[in-house]
């Protein structure tokens, strides 16, 4: 196992109800004038956002409000939320929604004390200040509430970029999992695709000997494939929205992925897509990372065929391991596809003709990008060829 460290600061405070506790957590956190931030209207529909607001009030904190978060949240919206921290001496951000909310409300609390481009975070520097952001997570999927990270999308020109800092870890997260019963079905499934996904790109590893991460993997997605389906075939089972709620944050605080090389190119991969059509993420990397499975397995059948017969109940393969391996990929564009994910470029909405425009964005010319297998663009050219027309389907 490699040497490592793990900080994950931030305070969860999970069950039913719990929203309504968000000012005493605001105010325990040192929050004092609050920007309440919020996307395009399933919260205020939800009557969560009115819920949000009486609890800041009754601990007497004031508060200025920016709705209007779109899915693959942007720069534009970003500047306009630092132009109105810095207007109302905003001391604390407190996102009520889903990751693309909670990302936008990193941006602008790193921006608020930066004099230059925020963009700057998104291009590879590190914030030296942010202000304080908290959560009230009303989707189980990109982690964000208990992750360092932040993905934003720059309108000019589309490039969608992440951005890493402990800085930026939710002082708290409110994980009430009854606030997710009111996501559509495809809402749904893209989140559980994402937080499988956030295991998977962490359990492909070349570092050996890492039986407890293997075994906390195994354990996030064999409780996804249980619980995933329970709650599309009924949207308000509390228990199986729970456990999957909890899932997403364990998936990516990274309490699963210590001490091991991880391999983050199915989602760069995936970024580019959802870039240029605006797709759900995780409809997105229902496309993409089974195709990079397809590409990769025989850099180590053994590992593939491990995930095969541990995650998907596959009867092992002695003589020819790659066979169990490519099982296993079947299963999983199976399970995906129960759910009702997109397995195409043309079931996405993408175009095979893009894909020299979305090797050209990913942008690593005649380099390669790290991880399980180090890829370079011809690679990635050959896996979205793949996602066009998958072989193990
Ligand atoms: O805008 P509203 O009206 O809230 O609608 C949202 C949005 O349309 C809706 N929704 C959310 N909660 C709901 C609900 N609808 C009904 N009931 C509810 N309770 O769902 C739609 C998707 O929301 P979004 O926040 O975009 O989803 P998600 O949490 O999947 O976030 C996706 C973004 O996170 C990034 C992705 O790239 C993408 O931009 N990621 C962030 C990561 C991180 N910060 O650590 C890691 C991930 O790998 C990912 O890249
Ligand atoms: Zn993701």
């Amino acid at each position: 196992m490699n040497n490592f460290q793990f900080f994950s600061p931030t305070e969860f405070v999970f069950g039913k109800g719990t929203e309504n506790e968000a000012g005493y957590y605001v105010k325990k956190h040192g929050g004092t004038n609050v920007l309440l931030h919020f996307g395009g209207g399933s919260a205020v529909k939800s009557g969560l956002l009115g819920k949000v607001r009486a609890s800041l009030e009754k601990e007497g904190i004031s508060y200025s409000e920016l709705g209007g978060v779109k899915p693959n949240p942007r720069d534009t919206l970003v500047y306009e939320g630092i132009e109105l921290c810095r207007k109302k001496n905003i001391d604390f951000i407190l996102a009520v929604g889903g990751g693309s909310v909670i990302d936008s409300a990193k941006a602008i609390a790193m921006g608020v004390p930066y004099d230059g481009d925020f963009w700057d975070f998104y291009s590879g520097k590190s914030p030296k200040a942010a202000l304080p952001v908290a959560t009230v997570l009303t989707i189980a999927a990109a982690g964000s509430e208990g992750s360092g990270d932040s993905v934003i999308t720059k309108e000019d020109g589309g490039l969608k970029r992440g951005a890493g800092s402990d800085l930026i870890r939710p002082k708290f997260s409110i994980m009430d999992p009854e606030l997710t019963c009111t996501l559509p079905p495809y809402q749904t499934a893209c989140g559980a695709t994402d937080i499988m996904a956030h295991v998977f790109e962490r359990y492909f590893t070349n570092t050996t000997e890492v039986e407890i991460t293997d075994r906390l993997c195994e354990a996030v997605l064999l409780t996804m494939i249980k619980e995933t389906p329970r709650v599309i075939a009924d949207p308000d089972n509390y228990d199986a929205r729970a456990n999957i709620m909890w899932a997403g944050t364990v998936a990516h605080t990274n309490i699963v992925g210590v001490g091991r090389e991880q391999d983050w190119n199915s989602h760069g991969i995936e970024h580019e897509l959802s870039a240029l059509y605006d797709c759900a993420h995780g409809a997105g990397l229902a496309v993409i990372m089974p195709a990079w499975m397809e590409f990769v397995y025989k850099h180590n059948p053994l590992r593939f065929a491990q995930a095969a017969t541990r995650i998907w109940g596959c009867q092992m393969d002695f003589e020819e391991p790659e066979n169990t391996a490519r099982e296993g990929i079947v299963r999983f564009r199976r399970f995906l596809r129960s759910i009702g994910m997109p397995l195409t470029f043309e079931e996405l909405g993408a175009k095979a003709e893009d894909i020299p425009a979305l090797v050209d964005k990913f942008g690593i010319g005649s380099g390669r990008t790290g991880g399980f297998v180090k890829l370079s663009a011809d690679d990635i050219t050959a896996i979205y060829k793949i996602a066009v027309d998958p072989e193990l389907i």
